[in-house]
């Protein structure tokens, strides 16, 4: 009863929101339903019932260990790629269709070789990419061109959306891929395959011209992009390590546009983000702290999965067991959390990103931890900052109780009133005032 309880309130709802790309009517339904909680509140009832260990669900032909304790999360991130696997059968099935040679889905022969390029392009272990001075002109544009329109006007998702997927192109491929909205909805429905999985035939034709597509950038590597800055290692196959890129930038997106929902919420926030904005420092600890909660109270990567390389006979576990880090559960977990429904900066203000230990993991943690986790707080707070720093916002859709935040924020339906700031400051932050 209770493996079927976790397939229909945890792992449903997971997938039917879309696990590659959203699906915006299943959001609303999980937003509407606030089903996001109620799977947190059926894994505090098994943790009550069966104990704090992992708790076998016996799935006919693909047993699953769900994890329910912080310190067995830290232990498993920790052991990546071996004997603990990032790339299990379900993330196979999905990112085959998308990007089959991709480091998350490789064996670890492969993954040795794939990693780096990551690692070095999108600069893992360094607070601010090497390119952070482009990054910030090329959001200030765009973003410039979203608010400057209109005194006042609504700000909402579409609106955002068309900003952010400029700039991710840019950042990503150059400034030539600015208008190739093509590239990005060919992207998007080889993701809508991807939510598929095993229950969909590849698209071979599709995938192959939007790999060719993304070669052509490749071969034209602008400065300035992300692609122009890592290395040249075709062996990594960079389609399909870019495909990554692109796809990730989107929940980076959501996050971002969720911040500032955040932000509206809590007044002494907004106000210490906006200061931060025009400070013209391009460390701006607040705002990628409230960054971070976005990411925490409403996990963009809500399941992260492992697969078991060998038995694991101490503890009784087949050579491939599946394991699931459902992160809401850690998150949200409020008979061990105060600060479980609310925002709380102050978690993240030592400039962590990653506290396995406390079941705080937005960007996964241990050796497969994503490469891009200093890069995206930096690009989202520079984004969250050319919008601060152009208009005063004010939350219109939905409305939120600052005290107890909901389970599901639909990123889709957000609404602002953005109202133009009497002196608009465009400003480029200090440390990044040298000619690019
Ligand atoms: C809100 C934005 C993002 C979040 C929350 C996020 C989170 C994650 C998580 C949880 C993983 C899985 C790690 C694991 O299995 O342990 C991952 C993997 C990865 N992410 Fe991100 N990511 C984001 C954006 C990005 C962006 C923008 C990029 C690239 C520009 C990126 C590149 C990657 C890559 C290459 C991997 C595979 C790493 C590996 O298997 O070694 N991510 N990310």
């Amino acid at each position: 009863m209770d493996t079927l309880k976790v397939l229909t309130r945890i792992v449903l709802p997971t997938f039917g929101k879309g696990v590659i790309i959203r699906r915006p009517a299943v959001e609303g339904l999980a937003e509407r339903f606030n089903l996001d909680l109620t799977a947190v509140r059926l894994m505090q009832q098994l943790r009550q019932k069966h104990g704090p260990a992992p708790l076998l669900l016996k799935i006919p032909f693909r047993p699953q260990l769900l994890l329910l304790d912080p310190r067995d999360v830290e232990l498993v991130l920790s052991q990546s790629p071996e004997p603990f696997s990032p790339a299990t059968k379900e993330k196979r099935a999905a990112l085959n269709h998308l990007e089959p040679g991709n480091v998350l889905i490789s064996n670890p022969p492969r993954r040795a070789q794939t990693r780096p390029y990551h690692e070095a392009a999108l600069a893992t272990s360094e607070r601010h990419h090497p390119l952070a001075c482009r990054f910030q002109t090329v959001i200030d544009e765009e973003i410039e061109r979203i608010t400057s329109t209109h005194e006042r006007q609504e700000l909402n998702w579409p609106l955002f959306a068309t900003a952010w997927f400029k700039i991710v192109r840019r950042l990503v491929l150059g400034d030539s891929a600015r208008e190739d909205k093509g590239l990005t909805d060919l992207l998007n429905h080889l993701r809508g395959r991807s939510n598929w999985a095993f229950f969909l035939r590849k698209d071979a034709k599709l995938l192959k011209e939007f790999r060719r597509i993304v070669q052509k950038y490749v071969d034209r590597s602008e400065a300035g992009s992300l692609v122009g800055f890592g290395s040249k290692d075709h062996l990594v196959d960079l389609p399909s390590q870019i495909a990554q890129w692109l796809f990730a930038f989107d929940p980076a997106g959501m996050a971002t546009f969720r911040t500032l929902a955040l932000l509206a919420t809590y007044p002494e926030h907004l106000a210490a983000a906006q200061a931060e904005a025009s400070s013209r420092e391009i460390e701006r600890p607040l705002t990628r702290a409230c960054f971070l909660e976005a990411l925490r109270l409403w996990p963009t990567t809500p399941a992260i999965l492992r697969e078991t390389t060998t038995e694991i006979a101490a503890a009784k576990v087949e050579a491939g067991t599946g394991l699931i880090i459902f992160t809401p559960f850690f998150h949200r977990d409020d008979a061990n959390l105060k600060c479980a429904h609310r925002m709380e900066p102050s978690i993240w203000i030592d400039g962590n990103d990653a506290l396995p230990l406390n079941g705080f993991i937005p960007f996964s943690a241990g050796p497969a931890i994503c490469p891009a986790h200093n890069l995206v707080p930096l690009v989202a707070t520079m984004a969250i900052g050319a919008v601060l720093a152009r208009a005063s916002i004010k939350l219109t859709s939905p409305r939120m109780d600052a005290s107890a935040l909901p389970g599901t924020l639909n990123h889709f339906t957000l609404k602002f009133d953005a109202q133009r700031s009497p002196s608009p400051a465009a400003r480029t932050p200090k440390a990044l005032q040298r000619p690019y």
